[in-house]
Formats: structure tokens, C-alpha cells, sequence
């Protein structure tokens, strides 16, 4: 496959989606410029033009069901919303609510959802007492394992980096009691040096691993762990596998770096 093509198709599929779109509305208006006659086709029959086109596009470059239902309708809505009557204000402020919840991840391709506490205590037992390492959480949603094993462990030191400002400030909040051992970083899990820690724990999603893995190799020190919540890292064989109940498949993978 060709360089470009390749890079295309591994792209964010939200980038795809809004490409498709672009380029199905450019298509349909060099159409209607070349044909005018044909402006004078119903607007549904251009929505579900724009839409199933965006939709056929998707399918050619990879977009999952949901994308591609999203792109469907994504014309149907947005003359919906042209025709009703709202708040110039509601949109914006919709989409910044979601930006400043999701927005973290959005590149990263790795939504919110939280570890439960039969993953705090897994997490827990790897870490020794009494020893004062450093470990990392990256992307630390609302800071519930980082809380957990700071007042468990007062004596080791804790830092979360968390991408999305309305999560990490959440998180900061819930983290105050333990601030002693524990801080919060907004900003990108990438930006991090992993080489300053231990342990590093992640729960992320399948689409940044392999990334991640090529970052733990090149900066973590031998002998450290690399914890990854239930999403396994192609390039490294983990050395336990840990099994958490109530999430069906949910594990705990240990990797120690060689
Ligand atoms: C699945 S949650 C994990 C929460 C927490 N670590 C836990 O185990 O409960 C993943 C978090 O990673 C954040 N995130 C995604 N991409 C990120 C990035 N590039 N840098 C920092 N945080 C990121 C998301 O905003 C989300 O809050």
C-alpha cells in the first residue's frame, strides 16, 4: 500500500469522517454547477446524497458501522438544526462540554471510562511497601486508582497525566487528600518521559499501543514495569497476565522491560 494511502487510512476515523464529508459536499456542488437542472431535486434527496456518499466513502476507508451511520445522518441533522429555532449558544457550548470531557482523547483515539476497584487492588499488590518508587498513570480520567494507591502507599509518589482540562481538573480535585504523594499533569500522555518511573500504568484503548510500546521501550529502565489495563502492546510479551473481574475480558498485563 502506498505511503500516503497508508497514513490516510491509519488516521483518526474522525478525521476520515469529516474528510469524506468535505469531499462528497464538493463533489455534489461541482455537480449541481455543472447540471442546473438538477438544483432542482428535493433537499432530501441531496441529503441522502451527501450523507450515503460520506457513508460509501467511509466504508472504502475503513470507518466502522457506527461512523458510518454517523455519516448518514450527519446531513439529515445538521438541516434539522438549520430549520429549528436554538440558541445560537447551544451548539458551541454542547461542543465544548464534549471537548473539555473527551477532547484529551480524541487524537489518541482512547474515550473516558474508568477502572474499577478490583483493578486499584491488582494494582496495588504489584507495588512493594515501604519503597519510595515513582509511578505514572497515563491518562488518568478521574483519578480514582491514583488516589487509591497513594493512600495506600504514602511512601512511593504518584503523578497523573490526563489530556482532557474538565477530567484532569475533576481528578485534581479528587486527588487533593493525597497531594503529599500525589500530583496531577494536564497535558499529553506522549509529552511524558517515562524514564522517571518504575512503574508506568496505563488504560488506554487498542489504537495507541503499539505507539506506546515503541515509547517504553526506547525510555524506560530495565527492571521497571509497564502495567497496561486489559489492551496488550503488539511488540512485548507480558510476563503476567492478571484477570479483573466485572468487565468481561478485563485484565491486568505486567510487562517488566528487559
Ligand atoms: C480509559 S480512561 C482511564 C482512566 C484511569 N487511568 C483509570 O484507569 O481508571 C483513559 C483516559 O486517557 C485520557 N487520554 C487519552 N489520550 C490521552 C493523551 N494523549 N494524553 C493524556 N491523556 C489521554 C482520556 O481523556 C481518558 O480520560
Amino acid at each position: 500500500m502506498p505511503r500516503l494511502q497508508r497514513i490516510w487510512t491509519e488516521s483518526p476515523p474522525v478525521v476520515r469522517a469529516l474528510g469524506a464529508q468535505a469531499l462528497v459536499f464538493l463533489a455534489l456542488l461541482s455537480l449541481s454547477r455543472l447540471f442546473p437542472p438538477l438544483r432542482a431535486l428535493p433537499a432530501w434527496v441531496w441529503l441522502l446524497a451527501q450523507g450515503g456518499g460520506a457513508a460509501a466513502l467511509g466504508l472504502f476507508w475503513g470507518l466502522g458501522p457506527w461512523w458510518r451511520a454517523f455519516q448518514l445522518l450527519l446531513p439529515f441533522a445538521l438541516s434539522w438544526q438549520a430549520m429549528h429555532q436554538v440558541s445560537p449558544w447551544f451548539y458551541p457550548a454542547a461542543l465544548a462540554l464534549l471537548f473539555l470531557v473527551y477532547g484529551g482523547g480524541l487524537l489518541t483515539r482512547v474515550p473516558l471510562y474508568n477502572s474499577n476497584r478490583a483493578a486499584w487492588e491488582a494494582l496495588l499488590a504489584l507495588l512493594p511497601e515501604g519503597e519510595p518508587l515513582r509511578m505514572v498513570d497515563l491518562g488518568a480520567g478521574l483519578g480514582g486508582p491514583l488516589r487509591f494507591l497513594a493512600e495506600h502507599r504514602p511512601e512511593a509518589r504518584f503523578l497523573g497525566v490526563e489530556a482532557s482540562p474538565l477530567v484532569w481538573l475533576l481528578a485534581w480535585l479528587r486527588t487533593r487528600p493525597v497531594r503529599a504523594n500525589c500530583t496531577m499533569r494536564l497535558g499529553s500522555l506522549w509529552k511524558e518521559d517515562l524514564g522517571a518511573f518504575e512503574v508506568v500504568y496505563a488504560f488506554l484503548s487498542p489504537a495507541p499501543m503499539p505507539e506506546l510500546g515503541r515509547k517504553a521501550l526506547a525510555e524506560m529502565a530495565p527492571g521497571s514495569l509497564l502495567l497496561s489495563h486489559t489492551f496488550p502492546i503488539p511488540e512485548l510479551r507480558p510476563e503476567r497476565s492478571i484477570p479483573l473481574p466485572g468487565r468481561p475480558g478485563a485484565c491486568l498485563l505486567v510487562y517488566r522491560m528487559g
